[in-house]
């Protein structure tokens, strides 16, 4: 059986890198070959460890101005690049080397609150400021832009009027939870995306 391997990026504390290689833990056909991280304080390298996965440190330059990712995903037969929580453009280099392989997740209705600057607790806070009574999740194929990319999924979920920050981004992680990992199960296998019944309210 051809398997196929994916390596998740990541720049902080990696819920959603553990999520991911949770659920593919019992698969034989794709494989969480390594996570990558380029802040050096990041937690999720304590998950990866956790988790037995191996951990790879590239800092910024080593992924703007070199080709030490490209190389190590390429003597690692990486096919996929999943980005949870990953915080810098992706070069271009990786672009070529993975066109249409690259899967970002955003903490908003892109493309409302996308961009620069635009990532984690920001979104939540600009969601809240500006009165919003629904935000949610949006899984999107990576290109060169920050938040941009042919949509594979969106979900939603209620902001209340009361909602501070920390409640939304409470309930935008429960989204992810739910569905981070399986829209990457179902691009890669070609099975049906998930579809939410409901817009989250808990
Ligand atoms: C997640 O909420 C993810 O959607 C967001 O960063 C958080 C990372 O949390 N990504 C962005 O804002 C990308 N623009 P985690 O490190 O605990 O998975």
């Amino acid at each position: 059986m051809k398997q196929t391997r994916l390596s998740i990026l990541a720049s902080g504390n990696g819920t959603n890198a553990q999520q991911i290689a949770e659920y593919f833990a019992e698969r034989n056909d794709i494989i969480i070959d390594s996570i990558i991280y380029n802040k050096r304080d990041a937690y999720v390298a304590t998950r990866a460890k956790n988790l037995g996965i191996e951990s790879f440190y590239m800092s910024r330059r080593d992924f703007m101005e070199s080709n030490k990712v490209l190389e190590l995903m390429q003597s690692r037969n990486v096919d996929y690049l999943i980005l949870a929580g990953f915080l810098l453009l992706v070069p271009e280099n990786l672009l070529k080397a993975f066109p249409n392989k690259i899967i970002n997740i955003h903490p908003a209705l892109l493309p409302n609150y996308g961009g620069k600057g635009m990532y984690g607790h920001h979104v939540h806070e600009a969601v809240v400021a500006n009165h919003e009574s629904v935000t949610g999740i949006t899984i999107h194929v990576v290109d060169h832009r920050y938040d941009c990319g042919t949509t594979l999924f969106q979900a939603r979920c209620v902001v209340l009027p009361t909602d501070s920050a920390d409640d939304v981004a409470a309930r935008i992680h429960l989204l992810e939870k739910s569905y981070f990992p399986p829209v990457i199960d179902a691009y890669i296998t070609g099975k049906p995306m998930p579809v939410q019944k409901e817009i989250l309210c808990e």
